[in-house]
């Protein structure tokens, strides 16, 4: 039997966090093996905000660097930048035309991204979710794990699927996505109550997959906790919750054994315990990503097996939608 396709990309704009590692690139891992998966580096969703070029380009072979450091084996998937494959933009501009302005003015993200971005809500902002659609669909894919902000632009990529389909008969696979539920919402060390961003204004509020040890145990140290001096998860103790669930993600422990182990003790030792725990996890990871970003040779192969590997997918997929819309072709 064919193997199912999975695809996700993560923006180069901006570090990751413990969020990201836990509820994204970790779990791609895990599914590398039992599905075929095409992982990008979304340059071309990062430019709709303003980027500086120098940077756009360090940050997209640090992604790439991470992505094969937290254990993506470039052999085995398809890990690529978006940009190198002309396709995306060829299908994003058909599947403009049958993207209606009202649906995509509509999208959640765009309205905050434009609340936020003011002065600069450009045509890529509002055709974002319609790019993040060509994506998903030139490589017939499966599931889209994805975090649950980005459901709604899954589900916008289904509708146009099925809009296509109706239209001109057969072409695209419907895409599932595959939200990741549970212990995989990390928030705010700052605000127990938010999700952990890598925009946070709060230095404190996200701990980046690139920060050393000192810095890893100095956040934790300056988490919000309460005033009960009880280590267990509840409702109404978010920021406790919050921690012991970090420290269940990246200890491997359930809930249960984490609670047990903490019994009885202080909120320092346990603040400190949880750094250390993710200082360690994360220690190997950064040591390999150095060891890659050391030989950009070797790294930009990677790269280029990936997106020869998504080049011959992505093409299949436009010829046939180049024929069904009638483009001429000899
Ligand atoms: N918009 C996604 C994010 O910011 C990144 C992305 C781009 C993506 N293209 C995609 C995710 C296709 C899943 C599938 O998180």
């Amino acid at each position: 039997m064919e193997k199912k396709v999975i695809y996700s990309a993560v923006q180069p704009s901006g570090n990751l966090t413990i969020g990201n590692y836990v509820g994204a690139v970790r779990n791609w891992v895990r599914l590398q093996s039992e599905y075929e998966c095409f992982f990008a580096i979304a340059d071309m969703h990062a430019i709709t905000v303003r980027q500086e070029p120098a940077e756009l380009r360090r940050r997209t072979l640090e992604l790439a660097a991470l992505y094969i450091a937290c254990g993506i084996n470039p052999e085995e998937c398809a890990l690529y930048v978006q940009s190198h494959i002309p396709a995306h933009a060829e299908l994003t501009w058909v599947l403009n035309s049958i993207t209606y302005v009202g649906e995509a003015s509509r999208m959640t993200q765009f309205k905050d991204k434009s609340a936020k971005h003011a002065e600069n809500v450009n045509m890529g902002l509002m055709d974002y979710p319609v790019l993040m659609a060509a994506d998903i669909l030139l490589y017939q894919t499966d599931c889209v794990p994805v975090g649950a902000d980005q459901k709604q632009h899954v589900e916008l990529s289904r509708d146009l699927a099925i809009r296509f389909n109706n239209r001109y008969g057969e072409t695209f696979k419907v895409p599932e996505p595959l939200i990741q539920k549970g212990g995989a919402r990390i928030c705010s060390l700052q605000e127990s109550t938010k999700k952990m961003s890598k925009s946070d204004e709060n230095p404190n509020a996200a701990v980046f997959l690139s920060d050393d040890r000192d810095t890893i145990i100095r956040k934790f140290k300056r988490a919000v906790t309460d005033s009960d001096n009880c280590i267990r998860f509840a409702e109404e103790k978010p920021g406790i919750s919050n921690l012991l669930q970090i420290y269940c993600a990246f200890k491997g422990c359930t809930m249960p054994e984490a609670e047990r182990e903490f019994e009885g003790k202080g909120y320092g030792d346990f603040k400190l315990a949880v750094g250390e725990v993710v200082a360690d996890v994360l220690a190997p990871v950064q040591e390999k990503q150095r060891q890659l970003l050391a030989d950009k040779k070797q790294l930009s192969e990677y790269l280029s097996v990936g997106a020869e590997r998504a080049f011959k997918a992505a093409r299949k997929t436009l010829s046939k939608v180049y024929r069904k819309i009638g483009f001429w072709r000899e």
